[in-house]
């Protein structure tokens, strides 16, 4: 029989679910990573196939991921261990399960580096150097951030802090009502940065770059990182939305959920990039910044407006929050696997977790100044993790349980976790998690060892 609830506490409610899922989900991907990534490719092709990929391949993953893990109802690594059993398959398959736990483990190192950038800049603005800054201002705060290997350390220090505090409490309490106001509020807050970006007379210039595509800017490395940006964005490939599906409810719709997470994660990033490109092209700024693009953009919007040091520190603050609530699933899956099968205590497997990370984030944030002529393929330490979890191994992930969820559980057990009835959604899904999803993610991977 299956289990019914989790040992690691439950949510309260589906809403509990979809707010704390979309809280993984909406963090920097998206209005850090999203921008400056479809900067680097070329704008508009890159878009639109992140678009598709969030359609055909991460709703029918994000479902997939869910059902996995409201089935086991356990670590990644338990829950697919216990499902490859109860469906008579290879025991490997919970490799998937440690590959993700591996796969959070990087992420959240360089994540939390890039997340004390906003506690950095929160305070900077509050401290009102933004006020009337220029582009060579705005260069210079951020080039004298990232070469401060101490500011960074202190940074990295207290946002792995925060993330080791409510991991160690269990995530289901608390983390609740922190994300029902916080989603609302930083929602407020892109749409007022979109005005703004309207009002700057570059507007048309910016929707243009983000939403007209331009193929011939786009290579396979373009089309591997929009799939990748996908799976980064959506919290996919590592088991984070897994875990977090152990806690649901029976009861609870899983496809609708998935709907409503994956198009609020997108409407964020697209909000974030209607934002960012007016306001860039309105002051002469190339797109390829790489990863510095919104810290060196946002400043000098909020220096140039009214009530900018206001809320200038409202936003960078509401996005380290978004940032703690997307680095609290990064460490989540790790933490349930050492409470599972060390027995230790949620507080001390917490800590140990969360040190492990801290010790890797060093390296990241040494890479972005002390280690800077450092490269391996051509990238510094921070660059290389952050291309290779997002670009490579959770699409990986991602493929696997979609060969996991299509082709080894048997029909009849999707069937009833969905609970979706045997009618056209159901049958779409299936076609997507069985066909198209792996498919196409093979395909891309498939084109991009030619990168390497
Ligand atoms: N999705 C988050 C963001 O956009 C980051 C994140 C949280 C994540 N959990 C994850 C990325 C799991 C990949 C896998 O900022």
């Amino acid at each position: 029989m299956a289990a019914t609830t989790s040992i690691h506490g439950m949510w309260t409610s589906r809403m509990a679910f979809i707010l704390a899922a979309s809280g993984s989900a909406v963090g920097l991907g998206n209005v850090w990573r999203f921008p400056y990534t479809a900067g680097e490719y070329g704008g508009g092709a890159f878009v639109l196939v992140y678009l598709l990929c969030v359609g055909a391949i991460g709703i029918p993953i994000m479902m997939a991921e869910i059902m996995l893990g409201r089935r086991g109802r356990q670590s990644p690594i338990n829950t697919m261990r216990t499902l490859a059993q109860r469906e008579g398959r290879h025991p490997a398959w919970q490799l998937m399960g440690w590959m993700g736990i591996l796969t959070g483990f990087l992420i959240l190192s360089f994540y939390s580096v890039i997340a004390g950038w906003t506690m950095a800049y929160a305070v900077r603005s509050a401290s009102g150097v933004f006020v009337g800054i220029d582009r060579a201002g705005s260069d210079a705060i951020f080039g004298a951030l990232v070469g401060d290997a101490e500011r960074l350390l202190a940074w990295h220090t207290i946002f792995m802090a925060l993330c080791v505090f409510v991991v160690a409490r269990g995530v289901a309490s608390g983390l609740e009502k922190s994300v029902r106001f916080l989603m609302p509020a930083l929602f407020l807050l892109l749409v007022l940065m979109v005005a703004y970006a309207f009002s700057t007379g570059s507007f048309a210039e910016g929707a243009r770059y983000l939403f007209a595509p331009d193929f011939d800017a786009l290579s396979a490395e373009g089309v591997l990182s929009a799939m990748g940006q996908a799976f980064f964005s959506l919290s996919l490939g590592m088991g984070a939305i897994m875990i977090y599906g152990s806690y649901l409810r029976s009861d609870a719709s899983i496809g609708a959920s998935s709907l409503i997470i994956a198009g609020m994660d997108t409407l964020v990033a697209i909000l974030a990039g209607l934002a960012i490109f007016p306001i860039l092209f309105a002051n002469g700024m190339q797109p390829e910044q790489g990863p510095g693009l919104v810290f060196k953009v946002l400043p000098i919007a909020f220096g140039n407006m009214p009530g900018g040091v206001l809320f200038s520190t409202l936003f960078f603050v509401l996005l380290m929050l978004a940032a703690w609530t997307s680095g609290i699933s990064l460490l989540e899956p790790m933490v349930a696997w050492l409470v599972e099968n060390r027995s230790f205590s949620r507080v001390r497997a917490t800590v140990l977790a969360g040190m492990s990370v801290w010790l890797l984030g060093i390296a990241c944030l040494l890479s972005l100044n002390q280690w800077s002529d450092v490269t391996i393929f051509g990238k510094g330490f921070l660059d290389l993790l952050d291309f290779l979890t997002a670009n490579i191994l959770l699409p990986v992930g991602g493929l696997l349980i979609a060969i996991f969820a299509g082709w080894m559980l048997s029909r009849a057990a999707s069937a009833d976790e969905l609970a979706m009835g045997k009618g056209f959604a159901y049958r779409a899904w299936r076609v997507l998690i069985r066909y198209v999803s792996p498919a196409a993610v093979a395909f891309v991977l498939f084109h991009a060892i030619g990168l390497f």
